[in-house]
């Protein structure tokens, strides 16, 4: 194993528990939205190699964007303000959106980012993240589709990071706790 695993205390996904999680999740959507027009929303950084996989598991048209948006700062806790820091690049009114990231946690980056792209007049809004932490909520927020419910501990790999630094790692992994305590 590569380096960056030294710094990692568990495998809590492996990649292949995560495929078999987009195989599903992209069934699912490819049922429920075979009459609509869909278009997937990428939340970056984080959502990035989550929304490349699920896209790839979708067997209806569909098209995709990315809006990168910020709510940590350095650390591991939301600051609980998003920013945009790079919008959307195409129109979504009259299209059903589904809105893709990798982790709901206190729920205040995807209430709002929901209610940001509520406001430009789309058909429907949905949210579809691989991880939740439900033990973290602050914030009420419906997730229409969920990969995994996952206990309060910090993870990266799989798109997340810590300082930006772990995003390449395959599985989702426990970052050692000494490295951010
Ligand atoms: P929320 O606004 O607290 O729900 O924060 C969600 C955002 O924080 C997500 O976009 C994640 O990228 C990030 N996040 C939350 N928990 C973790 C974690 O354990 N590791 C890495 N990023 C996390
Ligand atoms: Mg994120």
């Amino acid at each position: 194993m590569s380096a960056l695993y030294d710094d990692v205390s568990e495998i809590m996904i492996p990649k292949e528990r995560l495929d078999e999680i987009c195989t599903q999740l992209g069934e699912k959507i490819s049922e429920d939205y075979k009459d609509k027009k869909l278009i997937l929303v990428g939340i970056m950084k984080g959502g990035l190699i989550f929304l490349s996989d699920l896209l790839r598991k979708i067997t209806i048209p569909v098209e995709f964007g990315t809006v990168t948006a910020s709510s940590y700062g350095q650390g591991t806790s939301s600051s609980g303000q998003v920013k945009i820091l790079q919008d959307l690049d195409m129109e979504i009114r009259d299209k059903d959106i589904i809105i893709v990231e990798d982790l709901i946690d206190t729920g205040h980056t995807l209430k709002y980012l929901k209610e940001f792209f509520a406001l430009r007049g789309p058909n429907s809004v949905k949210i579809c993240c691989m991880l939740d932490k439900p033990s973290r909520r602050e914030k009420q927020v419906q997730v229409d589709y969920i990969g995994m419910e996952i206990p309060d501990k910090f993870v990266v790999g799989y798109g997340m990071d810590f300082n930006e630094k772990y995003r390449n790692l395959a599985d989702v992994c426990v970052l050692k706790e000494e490295l951010y305590k």
